[in-house]
């Protein structure tokens, strides 16, 4: 099967999503960026530099997010790149080391999935048609699926899991993807989350107890010893679930950064 072409969102979203496999071709093994299937990101501060190197990447790629940028760099970096002609948003990072596996493990002692909820990991097995129903899915919720290959556990070292009822219908969502060079100080984490479920499934401790085993799995599988996410500020119910999870904010934020003319007020992502 050939999965090189498994691209989604809008047209703009796809856009970032081809020019992240594009850039990481030109620069795959440089412990300033990590590739997540979605987008090259910036890693942390890179001092007075950082605002240049996000513009310069959100300039090529249509969008850059710089995760794990300490709070108090923000507003300076927020400013000069607003400064630059390109818009900014930012997510709240929800951080956990051991706290999270121990709470993951605590929350599949307590609850099950509904009966007619199957949990399939994605991988180069599952059919185009449920990697693009597992995408429409999430799109539905607002969540912006990674490529093909990434879902499928191909590029990055990653969990994809889909929760299916007994149509056939994939109904929730959860991803953790290992995803950060193994020189940067966040190496051992995985960019977690991509937690949605469709709208009638809501309410059911779906979404929480496949964010749980993501978590349990990355880090038995994947040897995963932190666990980040981003959460736009008022998004009630998903700081919700990260904290079921342990996972809290830590005085960090992703700082998205986009082109205007391409995303006309819209954010990458949820
Ligand atoms: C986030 C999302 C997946 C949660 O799904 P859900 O089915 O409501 O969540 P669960 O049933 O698994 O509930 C987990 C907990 O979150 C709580 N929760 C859910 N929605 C909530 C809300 N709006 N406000 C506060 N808490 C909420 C639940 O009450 C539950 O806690 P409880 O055990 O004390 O009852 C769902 O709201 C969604 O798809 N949202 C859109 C996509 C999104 O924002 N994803 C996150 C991107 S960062």
């Amino acid at each position: 099967m050939q999965f090189s072409d498994e691209f989604f969102g809008s047209e703009a979203q796809q856009t970032v999503s081809r020019n992240a496999r594009d850039i990481l071709n030109l620069c795959p093994d440089d412990p300033r960026f990590s590739y997540n299937g979605r987008i090259m990101t910036v890693v942390g501060y890179q001092g007075p530099k950082t605002n240049e190197i996000l513009t310069s990447l959100a300039r090529l790629q249509g969008s850059a997010t710089c995760h794990f940028l300490p709070k108090e760099k923000a507003d300076s970096i927020k400013t000069e790149i607003e400064a630059d002609g390109l818009a900014t948003n930012i997510w709240e990072f929800c951080e956990a080391r051991e706290t999270a596996y121990e709470a993951a493990k605590e929350i599949l002692k307590q609850h099950e999935l509904p009966a007619d909820i199957v949990v399939e990991r994605l991988s180069v097995d599952t059919d185009a048609s449920r990697v693009r129903d597992f995408a429409a899915m999430a799109a539905d919720c607002g969540v912006l699926a990674m490529c093909g290959r990434v879902m499928r556990g191909l590029d990055v070292p990653g969990i994809t899991l889909a929760g299916i009822d007994q149509t056939g219908a994939v109904i929730a969502s959860a991803w953790g993807y290992k995803c950060y060079h193994p020189k940067s100080e966040f190496s051992d984490y995985a960019f977690w989350g991509g937690l949605s479920c469709r709208e009638d499934r809501r309410g059911q401790k779906i979404a929480l107890v496949l964010g749980a085993l993501t978590i349990v799995q990355l880090w038995k599988k994947l040897q995963v010893r932190g666990f980040v996410t981003g959460v736009t500020q008022g998004n009630e119910a998903s700081f919700s679930v990260c904290k079921k999870l342990g996972l809290l904010p830590a005085g960090r934020i992703g700082l998205g950064v986009t082109n205007p003319a391409m995303f006309k007020g819209t954010t990458l992502t949820k």
